[in-house]
């Protein structure tokens, strides 16, 4: 049997590990990574993320972009072409089809967060968020969430950058964002930590962040840990085994994927420092929830030398930064559109972009009007987040595992990873037991059949 062809190819070398970081780093590291922090405790929290990046975030990402590259397409084609070659029911494909699903409904709630990022980016510039004590940006915050036609507008906007660069084609709206982006955040991350060094809280941040005590490693955290450890490294949800699919032969998986992972978590760790000293030495709560850092960073800007313009420009990059990650998120989708159905991608971008835009703005209405709306008990913009994050996600690492631990021809895996043999007798341990056994502790302790 001949090998698929690859239809599009990253222009460069770095093309995938620069866009597989991009769709990595986002509002997952920056936004949320610090408040669900802050609300599980801390360190513990932050220890058991660590060990699930390492145990199962790392050997299931090199997983995916190897199956993405070996099946050259959208998850659903990219899967089917592989269980084809190298053994495995056809149903497998559904595997691709709900991480499609989850991707999608990821970006339904992602795109009112990139929001506020975009929205402050401008209140930073025009001085609404100037000279206001904890308490005023608080309210800003409130006030900015209550009224559903800026939060709304703000999301919209999101939507359309993201559908307009995705709807040109990957090459040319994507590779080119990421180059410079990149650094910039990184640099201004350890300038902000800089500053916190200096804010009087570094030693309680520092403590909040790295000791932890034995209490607090509850198997709640362990499940909110496992889901951003997916999240955060955008798997199980198309975006990276797309992404792989365009990745050139011969290029390798395994040094990839440990350079996003670990660029990845600095960034998430980076954030971590700027923000919880300055929460500290402000006497702020770290478990104010989703505005944890549209409440305490401004407080930041204010007090540092040329703040405004620093934190207009930090706004602006946490805003790209979520728009590339957007944009990988609705790729897998367009990608099969195209492929599969040879809808254009303008096509399939307008397509998705209607269905997108009505489920994200009823997300939006979660903070408004729509705050007593509720699905699974809590509001539509926490639904989408808890059952991507806890279950739709965790559930794909599972079954990527089990399907190139177990069903397909061991040479597959072998080819595409390219590991010496120690290494590969490593992964294949971890995609075999580690993964499929951890996550499925997690799910029978979140259904309430094994407390721990
Ligand atoms: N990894 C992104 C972040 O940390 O912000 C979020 C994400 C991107 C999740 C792409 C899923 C995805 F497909
Ligand atoms: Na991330």
């Amino acid at each position: 049997m001949t090998r698929e062809k690859p239809k599009n190819l990253w222009l460069s070398r770095w093309g995938f590990v620069l866009a597989a970081t991009g769709s990595a780093v986002g509002l997952g590291n920056i936004w949320k990574f610090p408040y669900i922090t802050g609300e599980y405790g801390g360190g513990a929290f932050v220890l058991m993320y660590l060990a699930c990046i390492l145990a199962i975030g790392i050997p299931v990402m090199m997983t995916e972009i190897a199956i993405g590259r070996r099946g050259r397409g959208s998850p659903i084609d990219a899967i089917s072409r592989v269980v084809r070659e190298g053994g495995g029911h056809p149903a497998w494909k559904a595997v691709g089809s709900m991480a499609m699903l989850a991707g999608f409904m990821i970006l339904c709630f992602y795109v009112v967060v990139a929001g506020w990022a975009f929205a402050y980016t401008w209140k930073m510039l025009d001085g609404s968020l100037a000279a206001s004590s904890v308490e005023g940006l608080a309210q800003v915050f409130e006030a900015h969430n209550a009224n559903p036609w800026a939060l709304g507008g703000w999301s919209v906007l999101v939507a359309l950058l993201t559908l307009w660069i995705v709807g040109k084609g990957v090459q040319a709206g994507v590779e080119r964002a990421f180059r410079w982006m990149m650094p910039g955040l990184a640099v201004m991350l350890l300038i902000l930590v800089g500053y916190a060094f200096t804010s009087g809280g570094f030693d309680r941040g520092f403590a909040f962040l790295f000791s932890f005590d034995t209490s607090k490693l509850t198997g709640e955290a362990l499940l909110a840990a496992l889901g951003h450890a997916f999240f955060t490294l955008s798997l199980a949800s198309g975006a990276i085994l797309t992404y792989g699919s365009y990745i050139p032969d011969g290029q390798s998986i395994v040094r990839t994927s440990f350079m996003v992972a670990i660029i990845d978590t600095c960034v998430a760790l980076l954030a971590g420092l700027a923000i919880f000293p300055i929460i500290f030495a402000n006497g702020m709560d770290p478990s104010a929830g989703p505005g944890l850092i549209f409440m305490s960073l401004p407080l930041a800007f204010q007090q540092m030398p040329f703040g405004t313009a620093f934190g207009v420009l930090f706004f602006a990059m946490v805003s790209i930064a979520a728009l590339t990650s957007a944009i990988s998120m609705i790729e897998a989708t367009v990608a099969y559109l195209n492929e599969k159905h040879g809808v254009s991608r303008t096509k399939a971008a307008i397509g998705s972009g209607a269905v997108l835009l009505t489920i994200s703005l009823l997300a939006m209405l979660s903070f408004n009007v729509g705050a007593d709306w509720k699905l699974f008990g809590t509001t539509l913009f926490d639904a989408l987040d808890y059952l991507t994050s806890r279950w739709m996600m965790p559930l794909g690492g599972i079954l990527m595992s089990l399907l190139a631990g177990y069903c397909l021809r061991a040479e597959i895996m072998r080819d595409e990873l390219d590991l010496p043999p120690l290494g590969h007798a490593l992964w294949l341990y971890m995609v075999r037991y580690v993964c499929p056994v951890l996550i499925l502790m997690v799910f029978l302790h979140a259904l309430g059949w094994l407390g721990f």
